[in-house]
């Protein structure tokens, strides 16, 4: 009843507001309406977000909450709700958010194996089967994607991005917002995509998660922007704050990011959030007196909700009676959250119902699309005399303590997703082989190597060993960086062992991260790389490894030797003195060597210059060969497009898939220009002996860049463009923007 009369009052207003004259969309003139019915401290609550469930039913009622977090079960969810909507005076409806980032209860591949399939097709689908799950509990509103360049693997979160490419980045960050939100953010399986953190999180210093950050305005907007500038204009509802401060301004409370780029500069109109705390913490940071204080700086610069630094509700009121805060930036922030509310749908439909989502969790379709991406996104890179598909073994050794780790297998932020549910790698080959089990060290870190006698054995008894290694769940993600970078405990130890038996050994990696795995590799004939891949991981692994499945996964980042190479990345600029390969090493220089740096280059004397494997890079059960790309011009104006083609032929006698790869180089720029950038890829599946003519369109405009006058154009002048399948393969063509 008390609803019914607050909905009686809304329509009303909504009547009156309808007769103004200035043109407004329905949202805008429901979302004034309400407004102008606001206290202080309703606007306030509705800028407060809280982690927690239906103890919060008490806030709720008195309006002090505008949206949840970590609240996953329907029955408390809707006890929070029915405060807020039928007890607060206002009625307005709870935001439920989540930190869903790569599948809800089926959970995909952690989000860089995903950007190793390079198909967004199946990221985007991985997203929406998230939304469909998610919303059937309640939640309409993820914390993904993560959009943070990740350029050094030391850094735990390189887990939850793309990589370290722009490009991928923006291919993977739009698919993502896309099948979250699907067409409508009002259709009831829909729920708002948050792009995150804003921004050159990615860069923390020497990879330690939090740490500072220094990024020039140029290399911001070069490589750091470009994702969240592309999935702002995707649709991407919400934008989440970065931890770290960049040149000494902490994101939360730099107003030049959120208010002159974000707004003036992209027009983007969502809903921006902080990090859980990062107002709160710009007080360690040594940016904010006190908390009062936090809440000040962070309103001004424009965000809109507060995520757990209570600093909002406890101080806005004080803030604005002061003068220090305005009514007008409170009412900025209040009406990007009650749109957003409105566009939800969630006024209509506030309540979930309760027994949805035991019809959708873990539906056939979700586990069989979640195996697809597992399928595309395993990487092979190693896989002498083709030992790999094991298609003629009939009895083989699995080993290792991944090979049934059906929590650790779903990885970092997986917290719906139930291990009961996971099928692990063990399981799945236990259907094609007849399996002789030795785990032989019980989780990553175990250094105990009491059964490695026993696994040797067994071992000679198999046709070939499929050791499986890599990290637990909680050795990546959040708050996990390592300084190295080597397998866990005695996991090396282990292949290494079992490779004495003389058989095959395949070794298959589940990691959250590029592991530096060198020594690991001359110890297999070949080598998965699979990241953590979710709940049906094993089914994917088992398809590949009995040749059911060809591997197509790229590398979305380039694989160290030593973790000391980074950050190591292949889009970096040319010193003045660039390596050319004939470096001398370590070993080569002779004792009591003369002082000089002569013939001196940008390398390692102990690594030398080049990584284990180059960003772009994976093998194939079949091999595949690109003829010399043809270009339509060989000079372009600056609104043409570019016309590349290239036969690509599937040389072997299986079919496979490539991942086929556009870069191009601008010789001279007006600042130094990248020695390669992506600029486009396609997955192309051929028949044995196959040749197809392959297309790529680039318009000329996708060369622009921030030039010394921090202007975004294409400079006239020589370029060069390569296709091929990694980022170090393939001879250049020559061509000129005029
Ligand atoms: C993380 C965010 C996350 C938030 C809410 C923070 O610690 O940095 O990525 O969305 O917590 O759980």
């Amino acid at each position: 009843m008390k609803r019914f009369v607050k909905n009686i009052l809304i329509g009303a207003a909504l009547l009156l507001a309808g007769c103004s004259s200035e043109p407004q969309t329905g949202t805008d003139r429901k979302v004034e309406e309400l407004l102008g019915q606001m206290t202080l401290r309703e606007k306030v609550g509705q800028m407060n977000q809280l982690s927690g469930g239906a103890w919060l039913a008490e806030t709720a009622a008195k309006g002090e909450v505008g949206s949840i977090l970590n609240c996953v079960d329907p029955a408390e969810i809707n006890a929070v709700q029915r405060a807020a909507v039928e007890e607060s005076r206002l009625g307005i409806p709870i935001l439920v958010s989540r930190d869903v980032i790569h599948g809800f209860r089926t959970i995909f591949p952690i989000p860089i194996g995903q950007a190793a399939t390079f198909d967004p097709a199946i990221v985007e689908k991985g997203a929406r089967i998230a939304a469909v799950e998610a919303t059937a509990s309640g939640v309409k509103w993820t914390f993904s994607p993560m959009l943070d360049i990740a350029r050094d693997p030391r850094w735990g979160r390189v887990a939850e991005g793309a990589g370290e490419d722009p490009y991928l980045d923006v291919q993977m960050g739009v698919a993502m917002v896309k099948g979250y939100q699907g067409d409508d953010l009002n259709d009831p399986t829909s729920m708002a995509a948050c792009i995150k953190h804003f921004v050159g999180y990615g860069a923390a210093e020497g990879g330690r998660d939090y740490n500072s950050t220094m990024i020039s305005e140029r290399s911001l907007r070069n490589t750091y922007f470009p994702a969240f500038k592309a999935t702002a204009e995707a649709g991407a509802a919400t934008l989440m704050t970065s931890f770290n401060e960049i040149d000494g301004i902490p994101s939360t409370g730099n107003r030049w990011l959120l208010k002159n780029i974000l707004r003036d500069e992209w027009g983007w109109d969502g809903m921006v959030v902080t990090d859980w705390n990062s107002a709160g913490e710009m007080i360690a940071h040594g940016f904010s007196r006190d908390l009062k204080h936090t809440a000040e700086q962070a309103i001004n610069a424009g965000v809109d909700m507060d995520m757990m630094s209570y600093g909002f509700i406890q101080y806005v009121e004080e803030l604005v009676k002061e003068g220090k805060v305005s009514e007008k930036e409170i009412d900025r922030a209040v009406r990007n959250i009650l749109k957003l509310k409105f566009d939800l749908g969630l006024f209509e439909n506030p309540y979930v119902d309760e027994t949805a989502s035991a019809k959708v969790d873990y539906a056939p379709e979700h586990l069989e699309a979640a195996k697809q991406c597992a399928l595309e996104s395993a990487i092979l890179l190693k896989n002498s005399n083709d030992v790999l598909p094991l298609d003629k073994a009939k009895t083989i050794l699995v080993t290792g303590p991944l090979a049934d780790a059906p929590y650790e297998q779903m990885g970092t932020w997986a917290f719906d997703g139930q291990q009961e549910h996971t099928v692990t790698p063990l399981e799945a080959l236990r259907e094609e082989y007849n399996v002789i089990w030795e785990p032989g060290l019980a989780y990553s870190r175990d250094r105990n190597t009491k059964d490695f006698a026993k696994v040797r054995s067994a071992a000679s008894r198999a046709d070939a060993a499929v050791v499986i290694v890599g990290e637990e769940a909680i050795l990546s993600g959040e708050a996990h960086s390592l300084s190295n970078l080597d397998l866990q405990g005695a996991q090396s130890e282990l292949i290494a062992e079992v490779a004495k038996a003389g058989k095959p050994v395949v070794v298959v990696v589940m990691a959250g991260r590029p592991l530096t795995i060198e020594r690991d590799l001359e110890n297999c004939d070949a080598m998965l790389y699979s990241f953590h891949p979710g709940t049906m991981g094993g089914p994917a692994i088992a398809d590949l490894i009995k040749g059911k499945a060809v591997p197509s996964g790229k590398l979305p980042m380039t694989f160290l030797r030593d973790a000391g190479q980074a950050p190591f990345y292949y889009n970096h600029n040319n010193s003045g003195r660039p390596c050319n390969g004939t470096e001398t090493l370590l070993n080569d220089i002779p004792i009591a060597a003369g002082q000089t740096s002569l013939g001196c280059t940008s390398y390692y004397l102990d690594t030398g210059y080049g990584p284990l494997f180059p960003f772009g890079y994976g093998l194939s059960y079949t091999t595949f060969k690109y003829g010399n790309p043809v270009l339509d011009k060989a000079e372009y104006g600056r609104s043409d497009v570019i016309t590349v083609s290239f036969e690509l032929k599937n040389t072997g006698d299986r079919e496979g898939t490539e991942v086929a790869q556009l870069y191009v180089q601008d010789l001279v720029g007006s600042v130094v220009r990248p020695v390669k950038e992506l600029k486009g890829f396609q997955r192309v599946t051929l028949a044995p002996g196959e040749t197809r003519t392959v297309t790529f369109d680039l318009p000329v405009a996708e060369l622009a860049f921030w030039n010394i006058d921090m202007e975004h154009v294409v400079e006239p002048g020589d370029f060069k463009l390569w296709v091929a399948g990694d980022s170090a393969s393939g001879e250049p063509v020559g061509f000129a923007v005029l």
